[in-house]
Parts: C-alpha cells; structure tokens; sequence
C-alpha cells in the first residue's frame, strides 16, 4: 500500500491496525501523531516490523537491530528512513516528510530513546 498522503489520512488505518493487534489501551493513545507512527511502522512499504523487533508495535522482525535494545533518538530514526542504512531501504520516495517525523517521534518513543 502506498502512503503519499499527509497524517489526517493514515488516521483511519490506526483503528484497523489497533483492531487486528487486539491492541489494549494504551496511555499514548491519545497522541495522534503516536498513533499514526504505530500505524506507520506496520504498514509503510515495507512495514519496519518485518525486519525489526519493537515491543509496543508487537514487531518480532530479525533482519535489522532491534529497536528496543538500541532505543535510538528521532533524529536517528528520521536520518534512516530518508538514506537508508545498509539492507534497509529508504523510505524518502515513499513517506511524506510528515510521516517520517511521525515514525521517527513513535519509534524514540516507544523504544524510550530520546525524543
Ligand atoms: C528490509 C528490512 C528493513 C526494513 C523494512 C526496515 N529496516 Fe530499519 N534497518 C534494517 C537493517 C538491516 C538495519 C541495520 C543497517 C546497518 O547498520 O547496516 C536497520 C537500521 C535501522 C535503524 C538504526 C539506524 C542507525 O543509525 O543505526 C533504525 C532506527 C531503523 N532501522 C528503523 C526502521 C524503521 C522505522 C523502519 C520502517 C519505516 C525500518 N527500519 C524498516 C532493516 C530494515
């Protein structure tokens, strides 16, 4: 699935994935740009959590470090999906600068990286 479109859009996708998770509540759910991180990391193209593991997202991928252990800060996050690092590919032609910010923001987050 392509996601060009600006935040307002992948809204409706984070009820999907929080639906299909069996997602509990949780204490961030409430920040939107949180939220549509999440639904980011699972489902940009490729989805992160194919190739890496973070806990909050329920990602098991073992291809790429584990975000978890590495807790990297939002800049760290965002200077990755626009290069690319490695085997990961960037994801500059298909996020939005917005949305990279989102994933980059969730993934410090929910990693406890800093922010
Ligand atoms: C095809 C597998 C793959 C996908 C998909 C992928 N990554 Fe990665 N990622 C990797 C690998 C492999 C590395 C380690 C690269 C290296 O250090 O050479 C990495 C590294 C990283 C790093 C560490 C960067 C650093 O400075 O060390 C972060 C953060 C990261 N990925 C986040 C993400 C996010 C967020 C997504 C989804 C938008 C994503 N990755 C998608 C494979 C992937």
């Amino acid at each position: 699935m392509r996601l060009s479109s600006g935040l307002g859009a992948a809204r409706p996708l984070v009820l999907c994935v929080l639906a299909a998770a069996g997602a509990a509540a949780h204490a961030q759910v409430n920040d939107a740009t949180y939220e549509a991180g999440k639904a980011l990391f699972l489902k940009a193209t490729p989805a992160c959590a194919i190739c890496h593991t973070l806990k909050d997202a329920g990602a098991e991928g073992a291809i790429g470090p584990v975000l978890d252990e590495l807790r990297p800060d939002a800049a760290r996050v965002a200077k990755a999906l626009r290069d690319g690092l490695g085997s990961m590919p960037s994801y500059r032609a298909t996020l939005s600068e917005a949305q990279i910010a989102a994933l980059a923001r969730y993934v410090a987050k929910a990693s406890n990286g800093a922010p």
